[in-house]
């Protein structure tokens, strides 16, 4: 932090550009607000009942208070006070890490661009759940926007965010948040991208990307068809066929609540996802059910030979900062598939998966600063087979 944001980027463009092969066509980086931009925040509770700490800890385990943090999205800067207030007027007691003692250990925080709120309570056990949820009309006064409401249970003491059970304190069960065209539904605990500007102009990207890409084959199929010279005696109906179209097929692997999937739906295109969480697979089901979209999605694990069991014409994956992993990277080197389209938030995993499947070769990228005041960079790139 304190470095300009126009050196901040030339430094990651460089960086990232030295991690992938030469010979790649690099687009202009695509920046993100300086400020106010993380549309998801995960908050330690620490401090006292009596004053809560939202923020993170210090080495000692206490609470650092970080609820007046520059990077937070408008409406979740403005919810911090309030959440605060709340917590100490609920008497939710902030869990104490070196006394492994206290309930509430994170406040979870997402915010959509019309400013609606999710807002999910980590809690070491049920018995506070009561307390909360007779607290809750006084929150709801104050948080007008707060539009899901949910309680996560996480007993063990161990270095995770959240736990297994989730339970839902409001009708509403999903956060819709609009990217541009596509409403995306965000239910508590789906993976959601950092920051909503630039996920948007990530996914239209992407988008962008696949329709160039599947015009230009479909243009070189109706070439090669036109250039054939039929013998006399074939049929009508067989010259017909051989210039149909055909749909194609566009499979997501790692689609979250569906956004890339979601943006590459159009008519004649069979688009499937593949997901491993359950609520992100009800969400991506939703939005899809909402806009009219035959898009289907399907809960999985993106790295059983399943998920490819059937090739697709063009194959989007976006996976976690561990990337593919050597058996996926074996799986897609060893397809047919003419184009994967990779998203990736760390360009060191993305490397490394590249240098695993030496026929897909980046021709197209662009970094997406994501997480801007961080050296950590999203990198969309478009492989080609060789
Ligand atoms: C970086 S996120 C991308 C999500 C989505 N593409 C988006 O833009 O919101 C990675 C996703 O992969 C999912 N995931 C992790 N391991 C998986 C696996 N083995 N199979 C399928 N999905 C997995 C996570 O739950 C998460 O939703």
């Amino acid at each position: 932090m304190g470095v300009p944001y126009a050196t901040q980027l030339r430094a990651k463009q460089a960086r990232v550009a030295a991690l992938l092969p030469p010979g790649v066509a690099w687009e202009e980086p695509f920046a993100s607000p300086e400020s106010g931009f993380r549309t998801k925040s995960t908050m330690v509770v620490g401090g006292t009942p009596a004053e809560p700490t939202l923020g993170i800890l210090d080495a000692d385990g206490l609470g650092v208070d970080l609820s007046a943090c520059g990077l937070l999205g408008p409406a979740t800067a403005a919810a911090m006070p309030v959440l605060r207030e709340f917590i100490a007027a609920a008497g939710l007691r902030p869990y104490e890490v070196p006394r492994r003692s206290g309930e509430l250990k994170y406040v979870h925080v997402v915010e959509a661009a019309d400013g609606g709120l999710l807002v999910r309570f980590v809690l070491r056990s049920q018995g506070q759940v009561g307390r909360l949820q007779r607290s809750l009309p006084l929150l709801h006064e104050q948080l007008p926007a707060m539009r899901v409401v949910s309680v996560n249970l996480l007993p063990e003491h161990k270095a995770v965010t959240a736990g297994a059970t989730e339970i839902l304190l409001t009708d509403e069960t999903t956060l819709a948040m609009p990217f541009g065209e596509v409403t995306l539904h965000v239910a508590p605990g789906a993976f959601v991208q950092t920051n909503g500007t630039v996920a948007a102009a990530l996914y239209r990207q992407a988008g962008g990307w696949i329709d160039a890409d599947l015009a230009a084959r479909e243009a070189n199929r109706t070439t090669a068809a036109a250039g054939f010279t039929a013998p006399s005696n074939t049929t009508a109906s067989t010259s017909s066929t051989a210039t149909a179209t055909p749909s194609t097929s566009v499979l997501d692997l790692y689609c979250g609540v569906g956004g890339f999937a979601l943006h590459a739906a159009r008519p004649g295109r069979v688009v499937h996802g593949v997901e491993v969480s359950p609520p992100a697979v009800a969400s991506a089901r939703r939005s899809a059910a909402e806009m009219g979209l035959e898009v289907t999605f399907d809960v999985g694990d993106a790295t059983a030979a399943r998920a490819l069991a059937a090739e697709p014409d063009l194959l989007i994956v976006n996976p976690p900062r561990r990337g593919l992993g050597s058996e996926l990277a074996a799986q897609l080197e060893a397809m047919d598939t003419p184009t994967v389209i990779y998203s990736s938030c760390n360009p060191g995993s993305l490397a490394r998966d590249l240098a695993a499947m030496p026929s897909l070769k980046p021709v197209r990228a662009r970094l997406f600063d994501m997480f801007p005041q961080t050296d950590h960079a999203e990198v969309l790139t478009l492989l080609r087979r060789r």
